[in-house]
């Protein structure tokens, strides 16, 4: 069954890509953001990326006015009533993201939708617990930035419906045209197990005074032929997402290398985000 109306809870770094790979695709979008001005953001992120598209010629014009018309902002979950899935990309905070699948639970209408997480992870089993219908709830896990990179990591759970994996599965790679891996519900699923230890892992080595951050980047960039070094990416994802993540991994696995270091932690408690607020490993425009 084609999905014609998605609905995504968040308009940050992904959520925001999430959509504009959406709409390309032809779906009529409805993005949940916080207040005027996170929907402000949300909408600049869009015709940012959009328009630089355009500016690189991968995108004309006209097929980028559609984008834009095709999206609609909302502060109101309950604008998501009609949607037939719901991906949901707010901040990586377990409890924040209970509260709105248990909200979502009660709003969207369609007793077939299907509600996804987009998060880097948390098991999806535990978002699946705040609604009455787990069968419904699947991981929709989209990498950055989602509209240049071709992956989505599926992760269903005991409770999810084979249906409704299969529908998830269909929109991301028919629709998307994305490549679709399947993962099974543990937190960090695939990739994030194997990238986030290893940026935790060059955090450690800047603290520890081994290299200086442009090194350690040069290393990875020219010696294992990354497009980006390892504080750069971190810098990209945003270290509280990366912090967040690195603490999910820790509390599930309880070994000391997914335990997030005391540097990274202080840099999150400074607002030192990384790219989207202007400084982190790295200083932004
Ligand atoms: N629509 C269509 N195409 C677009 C586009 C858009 N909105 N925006 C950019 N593109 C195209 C560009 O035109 C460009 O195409 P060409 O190569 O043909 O010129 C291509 O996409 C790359 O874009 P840019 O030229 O803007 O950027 P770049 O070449 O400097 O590469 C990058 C930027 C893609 C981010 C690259 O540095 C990269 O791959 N970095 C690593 C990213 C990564 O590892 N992401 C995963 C993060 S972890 C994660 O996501 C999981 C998690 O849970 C934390
Ligand atoms: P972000 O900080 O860029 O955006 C989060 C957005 O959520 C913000 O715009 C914020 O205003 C909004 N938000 C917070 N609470 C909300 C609520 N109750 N309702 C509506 N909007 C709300 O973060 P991001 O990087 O886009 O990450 C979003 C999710 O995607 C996280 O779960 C993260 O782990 C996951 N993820 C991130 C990356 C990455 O590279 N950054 C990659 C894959 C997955």
């Amino acid at each position: 069954m084609t999905i014609h109306r998605i609905g995504i809870v968040g308009g940050g770094l992904m959520g925001s890509g999430i959509a504009e790979v959406s709409a390309k695709a032809g779906l009529d979008v409805t993005i949940r953001e916080i207040d005027a001005a996170t929907v402000a953001a949300a909408r600049s992120k869009v015709e940012k990326s959009t328009g630089r598209a355009v500016d690189k010629g991968k995108l004309d014009p006209e097929t980028r006015e559609a984008i834009l018309d095709r999206i609609t902002y909302t502060t109101d979950l309950g604008d998501l009533a009609d949607r037939q899935l719901v991906v949901e990309a707010i901040t990586e905070n377990e409890p924040l993201k209970l509260e709105i699948f248990s909200t979502l639970d009660k709003v969207v209408e369609d007793e077939d939708a299907i509600l996804a997480s987009n998060t880097s992870s948390i098991p999806i089993t535990r978002l699946a617990g705040a609604t009455n219908r787990p069968q419904s709830v699947v991981g929709l896990h989209f990498f950055n930035p989602v509209p240049v990179m071709g992956l989505v990591e599926l992760i269903s759970t005991v409770l999810s419906s084979p249906a409704v994996e299969a529908r998830a599965e269909q929109f991301a790679c028919d629709q998307l045209g994305k490549t679709v891996i399947h993962a099974k519900d543990r937190a960090g699923f695939i990739v994030n197990m194997l990238l986030v230890p290893y940026m935790l892992e060059a955090i450690r080595l800047y603290e520890n005074g081994v290299a200086t951050a442009e090194d350690i980047d040069t290393g990875m960039r020219l010696g294992a032929n990354h497009p980006m070094g390892p504080l750069t990416l971190a810098d990209f994802v945003g270290l509280d997402t990366a912090k967040a993540v690195a603490d999910v991994l820790y509390d599930e696995f309880k070994l000391p290398q997914y335990a997030p270091p005391p540097l990274l932690v202080r840099m999150v408690e400074a607002g030192l985000l990384g790219r989207k607020s202007g400084r982190g490993f790295y200083e932004y425009q």
